[in-house]
């Protein structure tokens, strides 16, 4: 599932990154954001993909392995103990891991530090508070609150979009640029709502947010199409934020 992989590719293009750089990805999970690092910066440009959960980074490796990646490695740490490392890094990015964190300021902190004096740090953040459609669609907006509200009931602040300017200005970042690209969905262009509905039905009937028999995420795909089809609607469901700011 390419959701946003493509709005990465061109925060990547927009930072400009030199061929033969040192990069982190902090929050690897399974690497998608590092693999494209990886393919970015060469065979003389090194990533690295950081994580807490293991077993997610056993597919990162995988996957590097598959397409015969060999400037890439993956290592299981939190990213609380970033500094460990005894070089500074030319880039460190991020993406959908700000959200998650307690205090976000004391996280982009840590990558501050870790970076060399002017290094890049590139974000990615997913904003669920704004959603406008011209057709009001009963199903896709409470298939779309599964997901948020679950979210939310993890304890993610999921305006962090908004608020990346600020937490990267308190982290000591200058030269900040912000941008964003929303995702449209139409009648004829699809959405990942029910993929992630079923990516995340565990979690979402462990928040209390809805019961499996309420998702019927087997089915679930097939009626958003015919909801967009019959309103014939537009709807704009989600933001995703790109930083790029140097240390
Ligand atoms: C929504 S996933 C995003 C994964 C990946 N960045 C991507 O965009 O495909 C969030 C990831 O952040 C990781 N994470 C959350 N808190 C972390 C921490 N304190 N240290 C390291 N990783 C963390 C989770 O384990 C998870 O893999």
């Amino acid at each position: 599932m390419d959701f946003g992989g493509s709005f990465t590719d061109r925060l990547f293009d927009r930072a400009g990154f030199q061929q033969g750089a040192r990069a982190l990805d902090v929050g690897c999970g399974t690497g998608d954001v590092t693999l494209r690092l990886a393919r970015k910066l060469g065979a003389e440009g090194r990533a690295i993909g950081m994580d807490l959960n293991g077993s997610a980074l056993d597919v990162a490796r995988q996957r590097a392995a598959d397409e015969g990646l060999h400037n890439v490695t993956f290592v299981e740490r939190d990213l609380q103990h970033l500094g460990q490392e005894e070089q500074p890094f030319d880039i460190i990015t991020c993406r959908r891991v700000l959200m998650y964190l307690p205090d976000q300021v004391a996280a982009a902190k840590s990558i501050h530090a870790a970076l060399r004096p002017g290094g890049l740090f590139v974000v990615q953040e997913h904003d669920a508070t704004i959603m406008q459609s011209n057709q009001t669609l009963p199903l896709y907006e409470k298939a779309r609150s599964w997901i948020w509200d679950t979210v939310r009931a993890e304890g993610a602040n999921i305006g962090t979009g908004f608020d990346l300017y600020g937490i990267l200005a308190a982290a000591g970042f200058s030269d900040i640029d912000i941008s964003a690209e929303a995702i449209v969905v139409t009648p004829t262009q699809a959405g990942h709502t029910a993929a992630i509905v079923d990516a995340m039905a565990e979690r979402i009937v462990a928040a209390g947010v809805a019961t499996r028999a309420e998702m019927e995420v087997e089915t679930l795909e097939e009626r958003l199409i015919e909801e967009r089809r019959a309103f014939s609607a537009t709807t704009v469901g989600e933001m995703m934020f790109g930083a790029i700011a140097r240390a």
